[in-house]
């Protein structure tokens, strides 16, 4: 099978890009990372793609005069690289809507919650899990989506849940969460590349292997 092209865009520490590169590497995983931005020069995940000699940017915005100058030239290297599916790996930059134009539900992104409780506007990083700690949730998880004009509105792809117990504090939500992103997201990118997905009228139908 030809391997699908991604491009992944980071913000922090990358630990969703390894779970990409690890399945690569493992083979389970028909795709090749071709390319790696980030918003932030700081973000550990330029240094995991460096470790596997993968072309890496930095587009933070200060760089630029306008923000869409800015998603101009990330766009144009997304291009470059031959990029056919871009992921959002812990991303925290807004993807303008001429980029999703030219990425017609192939832009995905790894939210962790079981959105669309505590998505969109304002619920990123520990936001997200202070939230169901605060509501007192029983179950948490994570979601792969289509990127949308709406912030962690697009079409989602998979789902999964981790029960929460009572002594769970903030910090163990997250990371009984990101164990789960970090099987969902590979999973997800997997099933786009066997060509298995279909997006119908906003909800996405899997292809069940016969
Ligand atoms: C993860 O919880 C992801 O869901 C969110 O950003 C967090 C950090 O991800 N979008 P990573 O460790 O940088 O991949």
């Amino acid at each position: 099978m030809e391997r699908l092209k991604i491009g992944v865009l980071v913000s922090g520490g990358g630990t969703n890009l390894q779970s990409i590169l690890d399945g690569v590497l493992e083979g389970s995983l028909s795709a090749e990372v071709v390319f790696i931005g980030a918003n932030k020069k700081d973000a550990y995940g330029l240094e995991r793609g460096r470790e596997h000699g993968i072309p890496t940017e930095v587009f933070e915005r200060k760089d630029f005069v306008t923000k869409t100058e800015r998603d101009e030239a990330l766009l144009k290297l997304l291009k470059a690289h031959g990029v056919e599916l871009v992921v959002l790996a812990g991303y925290l930059g807004q993807i303008p809507s001429f980029m999703i134009g030219e990425y017609p539900n192939k832009i995905i992104n790894i939210h962790p919650s079981l959105l669309p409780c505590f998505g969109g506007k304002g619920y990123f990083g520990e936001k997200v899990h202070q939230g169901v700690y605060d509501r007192g949730m029983k179950v948490s998880g994570a979601t792969v989506h289509f990127v949308s004009e709406e912030t962690d509105g697009g079409p989602i792809i998979l789902q999964e849940t981790v029960d929460i117990d009572f002594d769970d504090g903030v910090s163990d939500i997250q990371q009984k969460v990101l164990k789960i992103e970090h099987r969902l997201l590979p999973k997800a990118i997997q099933l786009i590349a066997e060509g298995r997905i279909e997006v119908i009228n906003g909800r996405v139908r899997i292809d069940q292997k016969g």
